[in-house]
This record gives C-alpha cells, sequence and structure tokens, in this order.
C-alpha cells in the first residue's frame, strides 16, 4: 500500500511553482462538451479528480488529447450518449458537473450522484432547483440525477446557500437556454468567475460572476477557444502554510495574490511575514506563532478547503485559538489523528477549542479526506521523528506531486510502499 514516510523537522526553504485550479478545471472541462468545436485547455492539473472526469468523457464520445501533461484539447461533437454512469466517477463530487454541461447542450442528462470526500452531508438539491427553473424536470432514479428539457428556458434562481457547485452548474445550463437566466445569492468563489470567462470565452454571455447575482442571456451555440485555468489557490494556500509551521521560508510562484488575501490575512495574524509580489507571496516564518480565531465562510471569508491547514498550524500557536466551521459539519474527523501526533484539540459541534503545544511528534496517521490529509502532511513536516501517512490517495485527487514539491523545498518525505521501502528510508533519514 502507497503511503508517505516523513522524517519532520526540515524548514521547508525554496520556490515551489503552483498548479492550476483543481476546482476550476473540472467545471471547465464538463463545459467542453456545450460546443462542437475544439477546445484547448492549459494549466490543467494533472490529478486523480481531473483524470477520472476526462476518462467518463472520453467514454461518452468526447475525442481528449493530452498535448503535454498540463495541455489537453478536446473536442465533443461526437457525444454518442448522455446517460454518464461509471464507477470511479461515484467518487468524485465534481461528476455534477456533467448534468448541467449535458443538460443545457443536449437537453437530456443522466449523472451518477455525485461523491466526493466525506466532510458533512453534501446535498445537491439547489442544483435541482436551479435546473427545475430553467423547465427541465429532474429526479433520482437508480443512483442517477436525470434530467430532461423540451426546451431550456431562463428562469429566476434564489440559491437557499451560497453553493459552489450549484452557482456554476446552474449558470452552465443557462448558457444554452432561452432568455435570460438570473442566479441570485451565487457563490463569489474564483473557480465560479473562473469557469463563467471560460464559457465567455465560447461565446456564452455571463455577466456578475464574482458578485451574488448572476445573469446570464442564452445563446444558440458556443465555439472552441482556447483557455489557461486559474492558479489553484489551496493548494498555495497549502505550501503557505507548510512554510509557517515548519518555520521556513516559501514562495509560491504562479499564483493570483488577490485570490489569497484570508489566507495571507490569517499568516500575518499568526506572526508570519508575508510578502505580496505580482504573481508570487512569499511566506517567512521566524518567529513563535500566536494564536487567532477563524471561521470558514464562502469567498471572500476564509475558505472551508483550508480549514485543517490552519487547524495545523494553530495548534502549535501560543494561546487558545477557536476554529469555527460553518460550511461542511464533517470536518474535523482530522483532529483525533492530530491528537496522536501531541496536538490539544477539543471539538464541540462544529467548533474546535485549540491549546497551542510546543510540537508535535511523529506517529502513524491516516488521511481522512483531500484536504485534511494533505495537512497532516505538513503537521509530520513539523513534527519530531517519523510519520507514516496512510490513504493518500485522498491526497492524490487533488495535489500533483505533493510529495516532489515538498522535497523540492526540503522536507525529507518519500513515497512508499512496502515496509522495506519505509525501513530504508528510516536508514536515510536517521
Ligand atoms: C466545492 C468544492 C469543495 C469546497 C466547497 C466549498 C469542488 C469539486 N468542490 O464543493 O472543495 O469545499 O465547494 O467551497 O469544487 N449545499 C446544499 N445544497 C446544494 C449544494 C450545496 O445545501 O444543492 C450546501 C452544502 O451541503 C454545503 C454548502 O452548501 O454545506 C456549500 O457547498 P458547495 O459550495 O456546493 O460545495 P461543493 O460545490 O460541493
Amino acid at each position: 500500500m502507497e503511503q508517505y514516510a516523513i522524517k519532520g523537522g526540515n524548514p521547508l526553504v525554496g520556490d515551489v511553482e503552483i498548479g492550476g485550479a483543481k476546482n476550476a478545471a473540472l467545471p471547465i472541462l464538463a463545459a467542453t462538451i456545450m460546443t462542437d468545436e475544439t477546445v484547448y485547455i492549459e494549466n490543467m492539473p494533472d490529478v486523480w479528480d481531473t483524470n477520472v472526469l476526462l476518462s467518463a468523457m472520453q467514454n461518452i464520445g468526447v475525442m481528449v488529447k493530452r498535448t503535454d501533461r498540463h495541455k489537453v484539447t478536446l473536442n465533443a461533437g461526437n457525444v454518442n450518449s448522455m446517460i454518464v454512469e461509471e464507477e470511479p466517477l461515484k467518487k468524485i463530487r465534481a461528476s455534477y458537473y456533467l448534468l448541467g454541461a449535458i443538460l443545457g447542450k443536449y437537453k437530456h442528462a443522466e449523472v451518477v450522484l455525485p461523491g466526493g470526500c466525506d466532510i458533512g452531508f453534501r446535498a445537491i438539491d439547489q442544483h435541482i432547483k436551479g435546473f427545475r427553473a430553467l423547465g427541465a424536470t429532474v429526479s433520482i432514479e437508480h443512483g442517477l440525477i436525470k434530467a430532461k428539457a423540451e426546451k431550456l428556458r431562463g428562469g429566476h434562481v434564489y440559491m437557499d446557500c451560497v453553493s459552489v457547485g450549484a452557482t456554476i452548474n446552474v449558470m452552465m445550463a443557462a448558457t444554452l437556454a432561452d432568455g435570460l437566466t438570473i442566479i441570485e445569492n451565487s457563490a463569489k468563489e474564483p473557480h465560479v468567475v473562473d469557469v463563467a470567462n471560460f464559457l465567455n470565452s465560447m461565446g456564452a454571455n455571463i455577466k456578475g460572476a464574482g458578485t451574488d447575482v448572476i445573469r446570464v442571456r442564452g445563446v444558440q451555440k458556443l465555439h472552441g477557444t482556447e483557455y489557461a485555468v486559474i492558479p489553484d489557490q489551496i493548494e498555495a494556500g497549502t505550501f503557505m502554510f507548510a512554510a509557517a509551521v515548519t518555520k521556513g521560508d516559501v514562495t509560491v510562484k504562479n499564483v493570483i495574490p488577490k485570490h489569497l488575501e484570508s489566507v495571507t490575512a490569517k499568516l500575518l495574524e499568526i506572526g508570519c511575514e508575508v510578502e505580496e509580489l505580482d504573481d508570487c507571496i512569499r511566506v517567512v516564518s521566524s518567529k513563535p506563532l500566536i494564536h487567532t480565531h477563524v471561521k470558514t465562510l464562502p469567498y471572500p471569508g476564509f475558505p472551508t478547503d483550508m480549514q485543517p491547514q490552519i487547524t495545523v498550524a494553530l495548534a502549535l500557536s501560543k494561546g487558545t485559538s477557536i476554529v469555527t466551521e460553518t460550511i461542511f459539519e464533517n470536518r474535523f474527523k482530522y483532529v483525533d489523528e492530530l491528537t496522536r501526533m501531541g496536538a490539544s484539540i477539543k471539538v464541540e459541534g462544529t467548533t474546535a477549542i485549540i491549546d497551542g503545544v510546543e510540537r508535535y511528534t511523529g506517529a502513524s496517521i491516516s488521511a481522512p479526506d483531500l484536504r485534511a490529509g494533505s495537512a497532516l502532511v505538513v503537521a509530520a513536516l513539523a513534527a519530531e521523528g517519523t510519520s507514516t501517512v496512510d490513504d493518500i490517495k485522498y491526497i492524490q485527487r487533488g495535489y500533483e506531486d505533493f510529495h516532489l514539491k515538498l522535497q523540492s523545498l526540503g522536507a525529507q518525505i518519500e513515497l512508499v510502499q512496502t515496509e522495506k521501502d519505509f525501513q530504508k528510508f528510516k536508514l536515510k533519514t536517521g
């Protein structure tokens, strides 16, 4: 079984190149189905989730050609099925984007119910409500969400909660509906804006993405385009916290600093130095970390996907910190693992009360989900001694070459397959 072996204690130092945003790439890939013309995508992350989606798209007739690791050419002129029910697709959340894209173009889509990380109840009622507002009938049968319409027509959708997925999905379907769709209380995340920009580059007419009211005037058809996915702010934020926790000095390159403002603000609050340049951010951690409070919120608030990473930092910060999770109710599962490394954290419902400790100690731990998995790796990098992290398949869903990028910053981390590999790692790292 693959696991990471980690010898903690090295400060991370150097530059790291950030890849394309997984959560923008996934809906962008799905949206390429909406034109018969060829689409060229750059800055595509090579991670498990995007590869599963690409393979499902190929299986319904989309031509997919990787021209290099991060460039892909797609043509959906010969889609031969509106039904997507592949087994691996059940494991990723973003499978639901195929619904909006295929429904928008073909007025009929059937897609397996989405999976994704087990971080709490992940409803899709707002997606369904949005499709219905566009005139589709939607049902869930035999594990598939089925959506159908004679014709999609513009509608008025008020989202009961701020949902990235529902906003993007309804925006996609509305792009090829007749007339005007207004999405109120829409999500404002950078990836929502990126998908809108992508669709507009294909000839869509979307205004207001990045605000809480999006207006989509339907168009007859979309055309081919060339597009580069935005940088991954969560990957960048993870390396920024890794610098903080290991007392390092890391520059994340190829980022949009504006997208990282909430992360930067918290790093400054806990005592790091943060320097923003045009497309990079340097984080230096030379003083003892200090406590703070944080509440996860929709963008531009502090992202729920960075909650485990900041908790790992606060558990090593002087004083008592409080972390409140407001987006997903089951996102503290990693705390038990962190406790095994010496953290002192009490979880009450959706709040974690953290008493900072001086150090972590290495332990055998498991990644419970994608972001918590990366946060536990960061904790192990700061710990005294050796750790192993199991279930790294979760981390590989969203981080490309995570251990290699960490190695390039001076981390002692290796992917090991067997006990023998692990013993070799221990001998080598002392
Ligand atoms: C996306 C991201 C995920 C991130 C999350 C919030 C992808 C593939 N995943 O997930 O990494 O943590 O945004 O930034 O992009 N909700 C409903 N009904 C719905 C939809 C959502 O009640 O129909 C609720 C959810 O249960 C959750 C909240 O709304 O409490 C936010 O969910 P949403 O923004 O939709 O998250 P995802 O799109 O699933």
